[in-house]
């Protein structure tokens, strides 16, 4: 799909979608409408249950004298109460409505908006944004046309009182769009395709955009004594992989300290010899999803020229039962030299990340370093699907994470951390045991306490979106499968903290 904009004025043809306020005041120009057309908007409003809420929707097609195929009139509410968030979820909305109902193009007019604080060319921005968000589809396996439903709309025009300035914001507003994409086809792409190997080849091919890539093979890992990740993924045939993504873009290039995400890239997991269940075991192939994110962050990141330095570390891994499967019970050194005992196979996250955490901040003395990671079903039993958990050695860190999800409409929450639960992973016989002592309780906590075992005094915060990378529900920007969650959120977090915008 194709985004333009333009000043505001009524299109000669295509669809055209036209605000209207609470209780069905309409804009300047859909009042204009509804005069040319003699007051077609009018009697639609009346015999419909729009109220002009945001949100709500109505389609008139083919308005008498006009050439124009359609009309949407699209509720907004009060106008000065509207958000970004709220233009994307317009944008989002309308495109997605739009494309089952056979239009290709469409003119959206934003007018009678002077109450609202954002700038113009903001909100138009982010209705193109949202729009692009919400057009996103993984459809690469539909083979039969009819079934994959192919959309019809092929360009959104935003017109707008500030249209160059509009045009401008949106070009980096795309490449975070590019950057939520490519998490959402990771995420979504099946383990037969994506294991660690292909994933790391996924990862390569961000060097076309100036993201310097370098691929850690086992032997390469073992040298480096990474027993934790390497043991997690010894069942399996396919081969571990580490992806390291740096993207240099501050000005004064050496000197500054990076920026480093690190993500988990468990492209399956069973459990291991700790079996996971059957059913619903097919959705482990989005336990990679921690490293979709870090990875489509770097190409939202190198897409828009962000003015830092940043690292993005992958640990990729199969976690499979097999004759040379690692056992409960076993004993594994990880690469900061600590011992682990392996109670559950299943806990297997926290292993992988344990090695990439250490290198991570062994190797790059970052300024401070983000985990992500679909570590806990616990997780999801605490928060649902509407935050993620946030756990955090700074105070500073986790109040920026936190207001950056405010902004961009990914939620995160925080979470405590203190030494009542990191007591629970310290080993009888290992220096520490990968699941705690207490049961079920505070499973989250207890896993973030365990990672924390790897970090020095580097300010870090870990997230955990077990119940964010995924989604079984349509949102106007948001497609049902891969979210691409975290992609909007971090993005935000640099362009605010370390960029100064
Ligand atoms: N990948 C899972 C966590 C998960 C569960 C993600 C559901 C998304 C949806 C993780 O590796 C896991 O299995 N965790 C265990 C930990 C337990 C053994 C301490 C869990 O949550 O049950
Ligand atoms: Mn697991
Ligand atoms: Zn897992």
């Amino acid at each position: 799909m194709k985004f333009a904009f333009s000043e505001i004025s009524l299109p000669k043809r295509g669809s055209l979608a036209v605000p209207v306020f609470a209780d069905n005041t309409l804009s300047p120009m859909a009042q204009d409408v509804d005069d040319i057309t003699g007051g077609v908007l009018s009697r639609a409003l009346e015999t419909s249950r729009f109220k002009g809420k945001k949100g709500d929707l109505l389609e008139i097609l083919a308005p008498q004298d006009m050439d124009v195929s359609r009309v949407v009139l699209f509720g907004v509410g009060e106008p000065e109460d509207l958000k970004l968030v709220d233009f994307e979820s317009l944008g989002g909305s309308l495109v997605r409505k739009l494309n089952t109902s056979g239009a290709r193009n469409v003119t959206v007019i934003l007018d009678g908006l002077e109450s609202n604080d954002l700038r113009d060319n903001e909100a138009a921005a982010h209705v193109a944004f949202g729009a692009k968000l919400g057009s996103y589809r993984f459809a690469k396996y539909k083979t039969d046309e009819d079934d994959a439903s192919e959309p019809s709309l092929l360009r959104m025009t935003v017109a707008c009182k500030a249209s160059s300035g509009a045009r401008k914001l949106f070009t980096d507003l795309e490449a975070i769009a590019e950057g939520v994409f490519l998490t959402r086809d990771l995420v979504s792409e099946p383990a037969n395709i994506l294991y660690p190997e292909s994933f790391a080849d996924k990862c390569r091919e961000l060097t076309s955009l100036g993201v310097e890539v370098e691929i850690l093979d086992e032997d390469k890992m073992a040298r480096l004594g990474m027993g934790a990740l390497l043991g997690v993924g010894q069942g399996s045939v396919r081969e571990s992989r580490m992806a390291i993504m740096r993207w240099n873009g501050a000005p004064n290039k050496k000197s500054k300290k990076p920026i480093a995400f690190v993500g988990k890239g468990v492209c399956f997991d069973t459990g291991g010899i700790s079996l996971k269940p059957g059913p619903g075991m097919e959705e482990m192939k989005w336990d990679m999803g921690g490293a979709g994110t870090v990875t489509g962050l770097m190409k939202a990141l190198a897409g828009r020229k962000a003015k830092v330095n940043v690292i993005g570390v992958v640990a990729l891994v199969e976690n499979m039962p097999d004759g040379n499967a690692q056992r409960p019970g076993d004993i594994v050194t990880s690469m900061s030299g600590q011992t682990i005992e392996i109670l559950n196979t299943d806990a297997e996250g926290r292993l992988v990340l344990a090695d990439a955490l250490w290198y991570t901040q062994d190797r790059f003395d970052p300024e401070l370093m983000i985990d992500l990671a679909t570590l806990t079903g616990a997780i999801i039993i605490t928060l649902g699907h509407e935050n993620a958990g946030l756990f955090a050695n700074n105070d500073d860190l986790a109040d920026q994470i936190f207001s950056a999800g405010k902004t961009v409409g990914e939620g995160v929450w925080r979470l405590p951390m203190q030494p009542e639960y990191a007591k629970q992973v310290k080993s009888p016989i290992a220096d520490l045991q990968n699941i705690g002592t207490g049961g079920r309780g505070a499973g989250s906590i207890v896993a973030a306490e365990f990672l924390q075992k790897f970090v020095n005094d580097t300010p870090w915060a870990h997230l955990d979106i077990a119940g964010m990378a995924w989604s079984k529900k349509d949102t106007s920007t948001v497609p049902k499968g891969g979210t691409g969650y975290g992609v909007r959120l971090l993005d935000q977090f640099i362009r605010k903290n370390h960029e100064g915008k």
